[in-house]
């Protein structure tokens, strides 16, 4: 069983979401329940970005004691000392400078040659290994970069003193064959590839973030990056609740876990929807409203009977209290009487199956059933005796 350890970008990956901006307090509120929720690795922002985020960066980093802190640095000198300055004092000061590699990065943003980005990623890496312990180096664009390039950089970022390599799919264009694929060639073709670790980070353009971490897995990533509610540039990154839980689910497929105190999802969950502003989607996997509820006769039937027949993931794994039965035109007897049994609106049988029709005929013209809908039900069946 391998341990996969859990990179957090929700401070700077997430914070990139459009409309998103966290001050200095909620920044610090977030790293703390990350700590309880005990992810491996906060990426507390982008220290050379603003003096708002250099000085979030270092209060995290001081602060925090039982995760790693990092923080991202262009391959530029300037914002590698501005990372030193706000990481230095952390229990584990890691740095995760990044170049872009692919042939559309190169030509139009950074107007570059093959020759220019290698001698640029390799003097940068080495600036910051000599102040560093821990230096993550991303190829950025990865996913669309020539296989022996992408090889021949790592090769020399590794030489250079890099101890883990990140292979981004930064436009969210790769499927999860593929990018398994491009795992499997660095661990073939790069020499030095088992002197470092090699970590996943997936956007969600195509929605196959989750996918996509789990294949790169399976062929050799020992670190995931993404964040919490999966918020982040465009469509969003890898959501972190949902691989984590995947791999706690799926734990014989995959052969992997992490450190993940589960329980503290629901409470990490809503916190960055209420602090970011970003509402999760009911039908989100794992936090969303309707994660857990069941509105369908059938359905609700065989979860009252046996929750398994239709749960996979118990709630209060995650930290919610209790699954639900929303109560619809699609549900059937067995719920509406046992919520009225929940209400103390206990009936008789024959009563039940009368109000049973009322109940369908209003729920028809109704989205979803209150428990005051149903009070007054059976308030009304009383009065008209
Ligand atoms: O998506 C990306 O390529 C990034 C890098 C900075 C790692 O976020
Ligand atoms: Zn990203």
């Amino acid at each position: 069983m391998r341990t996969i350890k859990i990179f957090d970008t929700t401070l700077r990956d997430g914070e990139q979401s459009a409309g998103v901006n966290l001050n200095f307090s909620e920044k610090l509120e977030i790293a703390r329940q990350l700590e309880r929720l005990n992810v491996d690795i906060i990426e507390a922002g982008f220290p050379a970005a603003s003096k708002g985020d250099f000085a979030s960066v270092q209060k995290i980093a001081q602060t925090i004691k039982n995760c790693s802190v990092t923080g991202l640095a262009r391959a530029v000198i300037s914002d590698i000392d501005a990372a030193w300055g706000a990481l230095k004092d952390g229990a584990e000061p890691r740095i995760h400078t990044f170049l872009a590699t692919s042939p559309i990065h190169r030509q139009y943003k950074l107007k570059k040659t093959k020759e220019e980005v290698v001698e640029t990623a390799v003097e940068t890496v080495k600036y910051a290994a000599s102040k560093f312990p821990i230096v993550q180096w991303s190829a950025e664009d990865a996913t669309r970069t020539e296989l022996p390039f992408l090889a021949e950089i790592i090769e020399k970022v590794i030489q250079a003193g890099a101890t883990i390599i990140n292979i981004p799919d930064t436009v969210g264009y790769t499927t999860p064959q593929e990018y398994g694929e491009i795992f499997q060639y660095l661990r073939n073709h790069v020499p030095s590839i088992d002197k470092v670790s090699l970590s996943a980070h997936c956007h969600d353009d195509l929605g196959m973030a989750i996918a996509n971490s789990l294949s790169a897995i399976e062929n050799g990533a020992t670190q995931i990056e993404g964040t919490i509610n999966g918020i982040g540039e465009r469509a969003g990154n890898a959501a972190l609740e949902e691989l984590a839980v995947a791999l706690y689910i799926r734990n014989n497929h995959y052969q992997a876990s992490t450190r993940l105190n589960l329980q503290e999802i629901s409470r990490t969950s809503s916190l960055i929807s209420k602090l970011t502003g970003m509402v999760v989607p009911a039908n989100k996997a794992i936090v969303g409203r309707n994660a857990f509820a069941h509105e369908s006769g059938i359905h609700q039937d065989g979860v009252l009977k046996e929750k398994t027949t239709y749960e996979i993931i118990s709630p209060d794994l995650v930290g919610f209290q209790s699954n639900s039965m929303v109560l619809g035109k699609h549900s059937g007897r067995h719920a509406f009487k046992n919520r009225l049994c929940e209400l103390g609106l206990e009936v008789a049988d024959e009563e039940a199956n009368r109000l049973f029709t009322v109940f369908k005929d209003l729920a028809d013209r109704k989205k979803e059933m209150t428990d005051d809908d149903l009070a007054a039900i059976v308030l009304e069946e009383k009065l008209s005796k």
